[in-house]
Parts: structure tokens; C-alpha cells; sequence
């Protein structure tokens, strides 16, 4: 909410999202990595320093891969939409000092409009999370997946509706994506990009909790579940050998709480109606 232009309804900003255009791809490798892009563009550690910080990621900008109309950061926007990815603010490397804002294109084109070719999009998403973001170098399978990802977006893959409904199923599910590609990178070895799939679901969790707020019995049982995983993290980390089967039993294990957490979503801010009564909270912009 910090970071939608004044005045934004909040119903039509959080209460639905717009409609990914993806196409999986059919070959289960290819598939794979589609689905560790999609896991890792949610990810706020995905982008380093400030923006880390700050909770940031590319799904901010890039709703479901696509634009963001209400995005202003304060003093990374000019209007409403736009961003400014060359700014200090967020880098140490490519701030050049000028504020200029451009529109955030929407990733699933068409493709005429975009101006990344295909082929260029490992090297532009690298150059945004090191340089202009201050990352830490992804993973190898984190960037080709985040390209392959943006490649598996186009508009002849936009569903219908245009919009879909923030709910807790949809953020579950995200979650539970996450984790499965987790196991298979794990099996196949890839423990780097393990670790950043279960960072993906944790984040998941994240915004579901901020969203019970004031709920402290489902806020405690999410934190719970999040504890879970933060260990599940480390044994990957450190290769424990129970580290597989605990990332195995998540996805079931955790099906109590999401049953918990439907039955008080009502309650929570996932419901349009208790939104709309949030107020906007504005930062003042920080200092140039
Ligand atoms: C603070 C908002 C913001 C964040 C966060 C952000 N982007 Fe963007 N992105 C933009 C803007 C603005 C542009 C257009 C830049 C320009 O026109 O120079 C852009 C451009 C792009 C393009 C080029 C599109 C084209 O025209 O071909 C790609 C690809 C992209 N972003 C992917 C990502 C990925 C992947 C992430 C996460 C690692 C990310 N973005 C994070 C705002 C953002």
C-alpha cells in the first residue's frame, strides 16, 4: 500500500491481480525452469540492499508479469506506473543521478513492444538484479529460469477473466509450486536454486501474513509453518540427509493451516470489503 499513487482503491489494486499470460512449456525440464523464473520473480531476496529491504521484487512492478498502473515508489516514480531502475536509490553501481522514470512495460508484450530480444534476456535480468538492484549473483538455474519465465509470457496466453481474486488458495498454491520446484532441483543436485525455491515459498507466507494482521492465532500458526521451512532451508544448506523428505511433507502438512486460514479469510485483508477501509500508508520520499 506504500507504494501505489494516493488516492488508489484499494479493491481493484489488492484485492485482484491481472490475469498471467504464461504458457508452460510441454517438456518437463523446460517446464522447470518456467516455474523457478516464476517462483523467483516473487522473491524479495532476489534483489539485493535496499530493495531486499524494502521487500521488493519484480512481481511489484511486474504484476503477474505484466505492468503495475498504481506502482509509485516514493522516489523511484514520476507518475503513477512508472519506475526509475537506474536510480541510487537502489544501486551502487548504475545510479546515474538523473530521476527518469520510464512506464513498466507489461513483460507479456506483445512482443513488437518489448525491447529485450529474447536471446538478450539472461544478460538484461543479470544487469538488474546485480547492478541495478545491488543483487547477489543469482543462482545460474535462478537466471535462466527468470528468462525463461519472461519468455513463457505472451498474450495469446492471457486467460479470462482479466483479472483474478487475491486469495489465500492462490498464494498457497504459489507456495506449494515453489516447493515443487524445489524437490527437483534438489534431487537433480542444484541445492543454490533449492534454497532460493524454498526463499519463494517463504515469501508466499509472508504476504499472506501481513494480510491477518491484528489476527495473532493465524498469524502465529503461518509463522509456525514458516519456522518449518526456515529449517528445511538450512538442512539444504547443509545437506542433511532429512532434508528431501521434510520438503516432501510441507506441501501436505501445511494443508490444516490453509483450511484454518480460508475459514478467517473473511476476517483478514484478503476480503475487498475490510479493504477498502485500510488506509493508504505513505513513506515520505527519502532523501535525493
Ligand atoms: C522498481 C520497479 C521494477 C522492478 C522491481 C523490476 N522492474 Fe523490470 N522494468 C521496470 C521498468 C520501469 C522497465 C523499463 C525500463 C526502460 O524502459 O528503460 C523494466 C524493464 C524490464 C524488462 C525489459 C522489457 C522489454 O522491453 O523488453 C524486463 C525483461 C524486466 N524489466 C524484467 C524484470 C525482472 C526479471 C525483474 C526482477 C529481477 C524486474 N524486471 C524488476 C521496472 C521494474
Amino acid at each position: 500500500m506504500r507504494w501505489v499513487a494516493a488516492g488508489t482503491d484499494p479493491q481493484r489494486a489488492f484485492a485482484t491481480t491481472p490475469a498471467e499470460c504464461l504458457r508452460l512449456p510441454r517438456e518437463p525440464q523446460a517446464a522447470l525452469s518456467v516455474e523457478v523464473g516464476r517462483a523467483a520473480f516473487g522473491t524479495p531476496v532476489l534483489l539485493g540492499g535496499q530493495a531486499a529491504r524494502a521487500g521488493l521484487t519484480c512481481e511489484s512492478c511486474h504484476r503477474a508479469g505484466r505492468d503495475n498502473p498504481d506502482f509509485q515508489f516514493p522516489g523511484a516514480s514520476g507518475a503513477p506506473g512508472t519506475a526509475d531502475v537506474t536510480l541510487s536509490l537502489f544501486s551502487s553501481h548504475r545510479g546515474n543521478g538523473v530521476h527518469d522514470p520510464r512506464p513498466i512495460p507489461d513483460l507479456s508484450g506483445p512482443r513488437t513492444r518489448l525491447t529485450v530480444a529474447p536471446a538478450d534476456l539472461a544478460t538484461f535480468i543479470r544487469g538488474l538484479i546485480v547492478e541495478e538492484f545491488d543483487g547477489p549473483e543469482p543462482a545460474p538455474a535462478v537466471l535462466a529460469g527468470l528468462a525463461a519465465y519472461v519468455r513463457a509470457l505472451e498474450p495469446a496466453a492471457c486467460p479470462r477473466p482479466a483479472r483474478a481474486p487475491v486469495t489465500v488458495a492462490r498464494l498457497m498454491d504459489d507456495a506449494r509450486r515453489a516447493l515443487t520446484a524445489a524437490e527437483a532441483k534438489l534431487a537433480a543436485g542444484d541445492a543454490a536454486t533449492a534454497v532460493a525455491m524454498v526463499a519463494a515459498a517463504r515469501a508466499r507466507l509472508g504476504l499472506i501474513h501481513e494480510r491477518y494482521a491484528g489476527m495473532a492465532t493465524e498469524q502465529a500458526r503461518l509463522r509456525a509453518a514458516d519456522a518449518e521451512l526456515a529449517t528445511v532451508q538450512a538442512a539444504i544448506r547443509e545437506a542433511l540427509p532429512g532434508a528431501a523428505a521434510d520438503l516432501r511433507r510441507w506441501p501436505t502438512d501445511s494443508r490444516p493451516l490453509e483450511v484454518a486460514l480460508t475459514a478467517a479469510e473473511a476476517r483478514s485483508l484478503f476480503n475487498p470489503a475490510r479493504l477498502s477501509q485500510a488506509k493508504t500508508r505513505r513513506l515520505p520520499a527519502p532523501p535525493s
